[in-house]
């Protein structure tokens, strides 16, 4: 296990159930991000999370009907299969702490303190304490390791998202090279998806038609490897009636207009063009 749980003490508030602490190498920017990214729970953590009817939002927290598919709560607690919380987390800056409350549902009631610990810019401990109301004393321990599992499982979601969208923050890079070229031989033999750098930046190449051997001009396609949203990662995920879905939010993208088809301003962007040469492409940012 990565990490520790610590069981509650016999003279902590009566309600608390045990904490999880873990290290995260991860900066306060992008901890408070996911903390405040209500968006990402269905998506990212989709087997604890099954939708989210956000109340309300902004830069104290949020607000939000959860429901869950599964025996989790998100929460860490145990609920019935296809049950709806409600969960509130408020961000409190200047303590480096957030609260989640469950305010209504199956767990009303219960809260979950979270505060973080800077170790560097990259780095940060947290511990999480879990307070669970009318836990009988015996149960305890239970409870508690059933919340820290809970939060074991977010947090390795969390972390993957989080350290993905540092990399690529690190990567970004301003203006393209107009003259680049990028030349892929014998097409009908490419393995696809195919992820190729240009200028700097990722794109996959793909194809409209059943795979490479039957493509024509017309079925190439190229898009971004990174969402425009934060950068989740587009390059694993397959092509659906000529769309993508982002992993980490869910939103939908059109390749060939490259429009958000899911209701959010944003698009993918500029990509460059596919030119066919014999058995050849090349991919241009301007046409030759
Ligand atoms: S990163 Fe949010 S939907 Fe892609
Ligand atoms: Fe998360």
């Amino acid at each position: 296990m990565k990490f520790e749980f610590v069981p509650a003490s016999a003279n902590s508030r009566l309600d608390h159930v045990g904490s999880y602490r873990r290290r995260l190498p991860v900066s306060l920017d992008r901890m408070y991000e996911n903390a405040l990214d209500w968006q990402h729970l269905p998506h990212l953590h989709s087997s604890s999370f099954g939708s989210i009817d956000c109340e309300r939002a902004g830069a104290w927290g949020w607000r939000a009907k959860v429901s869950t598919d599964s025996a989790e709560d998100g929460t860490g607690g145990s609920t019935e299969a296809g049950s709806s919380s409600t969960l509130e987390l408020r961000l409190d800056r200047e303590a480096r702490r957030w609260i989640t409350r469950n305010v209504a549902g199956p767990n009303a009631g219960a809260e979950i303190w979270t505060h973080v610990f800077v170790v560097s810019d990259r780095v940060l401990d947290i511990v999480v304490d879990f307070f669970v109301p009318e836990v009988p004393a015996r149960a305890r321990d239970k409870v508690g390791m059933a919340y820290a599992k809970a939060y074991e499982l977010l947090y390795d979601e969390d972390v993957q998202m989080m350290t993905e969208r540092q990399r690529q923050l690190d990567q970004r890079l301003d203006g393209v090279n107009e003259d680049e070229v990028c030349r892929l031989e014998r097409v009908r033999d490419l393995q696809l998806p195919l992820q190729v750098t240009m200028s700097g930046r990722s794109f996959v190449v793909n194809t409209l038609a059943e795979g490479a051997a039957a493509a024509t001009l017309g079925d190439w396609v190229v898009y971004p490897a990174q969402c425009p949203h934060q950068l989740g990662p587009l390059y694993r995920e397959p092509l659906i009636a000529g769309t993508v879905r982002c992993p980490w939010h869910g939103y939908v993208f059109d390749i060939k207009t490259g429009n958000c088809v899911s209701g959010s301003q944003c698009s993918l962007g500029r990509v460059p063009s596919v030119i066919q040469d014999g058995a050849a492409i090349e991919l241009r940012w301007r046409s030759a």
